[in-house]
């Protein structure tokens, strides 16, 4: 009878945990998987404050929806959800989920809790005005901060309370949908001005390790309260700082690259660690968390008019197998901008069940310059060998004046279909090929430039003459982003 009932138990506990989303190893990759197929996140994040108004929102969903968006990322703030200690109202969190399903979008919900950016303003006004339980740090002057210390056990218990009340609420209005598909916990967090609560010492990289520590165990108290009620992926995002500035200086102790091993240890709930990259070495950054053996996703990145967004999403998707991309502010975009990120979304949407096939599989490749913090790009063509085929990449367009292109903001990635069959998508990125064992040459049996529709290709124009430099090359021409299949032969 036990064991009937243990099994009925466990049948019926089965199913949502099998089918929530969930992070899944498949081969080279760590994929998001969503009803049982890896999903690829073409994101945007929103401005703080904008969520906070359902009728401020009502215009900005069919922009989002003209982006070819399919998950937004979007606060859910403590101060609305939890007016009083002890009386949660999911309103605004209601509101949001019914309105991002009418838009056929997904969501990523950011835990605006014990911190946003490394202050506590977001805590409801209980919490802050309760200065004596929910204690404070001091600043550099003596005076107290809007900053709850990380060792506060009361303020982590109550942030825990609500962010598990939150996941319950989750779990009961969408533990079958499936809108929401990852939570962050807490935003940006990372202490100032000092590395460590209390002041800097004698070693501030030790000091920020500790902070590290600190905060990773308060996280992970509020993580595994909202685990428990609903596993959905977890992660925190961090606050990149400048190269030479000290811990204190930018928010110390965040989930940093360089900080992984604290953050991995104090917070086993977190499924991942996630770079916030406004700085222009953003492949030298994306790289270090992937290094550190973090599945990327980009929260946060610089949207247009900063030139880069494709080649760093391409780069991210292609070179780093990133499980999503996400511009902050992305309902500010202008009309230019919207369509700049709406030609990308588009073409990534195509594509990317083949996208993930070629991460899981490592058929995938990205084309991106490194650039160094100072915005200095390295344009040394880059190579890739998939299949029998060695492939050299330049962003520099051949048939472009050099002062009237940006080689920078090209980027490309490279999917290996299979026997002689690629695809490249991007924009400005020229390849030419060898064979990897030396014997005789590689030319483009065929060239074709097209668009995936519902799994279909449609092709468009036979590319050949001026357009594959008469076979030497296939080129994606800069200004538009551009998917191209073509064939290798031997010869
Ligand atoms: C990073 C934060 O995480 C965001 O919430 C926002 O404040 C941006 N900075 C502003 O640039």
């Amino acid at each position: 009878m036990l064991r009937a009932l243990t099994l009925a138990a466990l049948l019926f506990a089965a199913p949502l945990a099998a089918d929530t989303p969930h992070l899944e190893k498949r081969g080279h990759a760590t994929q998001l998987v969503v009803d049982g197929k890896p999903f690829l996140i073409l994101g945007g994040e929103l401005g703080n404050s904008t969520v906070s108004s359902r009728e401020a929102m009502k215009a900005v969903w069919p922009k989002l929806q003209a982006m070819q968006l399919n998950t937004v990322l979007a606060p859910a703030y403590w101060e609305l959800i939890e007016p009083e200690e002890g009386r949660f109202d999911f309103a605004s969190v209601d509101g949001l989920l019914e309105d991002a399903r009418a838009h056929r979008m997904h969501l990523v919900l950011l835990w605006f809790g014990t911190w946003k950016n490394s202050t506590s303003s977001y805590a409801p006004s209980w919490v802050k005005r309760d200065t004596r339980r929910f204690r404070r740090t001091t600043g550099a002057d003596g005076r107290a901060q809007e900053i709850i210390s990380a060792s506060s056990a009361a303020a982590r218990d109550a942030d825990a309370r609500a962010f598990a009340a939150l996941m319950r609420h989750l779990r009961e209005i969408d533990g079958d949908k499936h809108t929401v598909l990852m939570v962050q916990v807490e935003n940006e967090v990372g202490f100032l001005p000092f590395a460590r609560e209390g002041g800097t010492g004698a070693d501030p990289a030790a000091d920020e390790r500790a902070m590290a520590s600190a905060y990773a165990k308060y996280v992970e108290t509020v993580a595994a309260a909202g685990r428990r009620e609903y596993p959905l992926p977890m992660y925190a995002n961090g606050a990149q700082g400048r190269p030479g500035v000290k811990p204190g200086d930018y928010p110390s102790g965040g989930p940093l690259a360089h900080l992984a091993k604290e953050w991995r240890q104090g917070a086993p709930s977190l499924d991942f660690i996630a770079p916030d990259i406004y700085f222009p070495n953003f492949g030298e950054i994306a790289g270090g968390y992937v290094k550190a053996g973090q599945p990327l996703f980009v929260p946060e990145a610089n949207r247009p008019p900063d030139a880069h967004l494709v080649a760093n999403a391409l780069h991210s998707i292609g070179a780093l197998d990133a499980i999503g991309f996400s511009p902050f502010a992305i309902e500010d975009a202008d009309a230019a901008q919207a369509a700049r990120i709406g030609a990308l979304y588009e073409t990534l949407g195509g594509i990317a069940p083949l996208v993930l096939a070629a991460q899981a599989e490592g058929r995938i490749a990205g084309f991106a310059n490194p650039v160094s913090f100072a915005g200095e790009a390295d344009l040394t063509p880059m190579t890739a060998t998939l299949g029998e085929a060695k492939f050299s990449a330049t962003t520099i367009d051949p048939w472009t004046a050099r002062d009237a292109q940006q080689p920078a903001s090209h980027g490309a990635l490279l999917i290996w279909l299979g026997g002689e069959d690629y695809l490249l998508a991007g924009q400005g990125v020229t390849v030419t090929v060898e064979p990897t064992d030396g014997k005789g040459r590689l030319g483009f049996e065929r060239v074709e430039e097209g668009r995936y529709e519902d799994g279909q290709w449609l092709p468009g124009r036979r590319l050949n003459g001026d357009q594959t430099h008469q076979g030497r090359h296939v080129r994606l021409p800069p200004g538009e982003v551009g998917v191209q299949k073509f064939r290798l032969y031997r010869y």
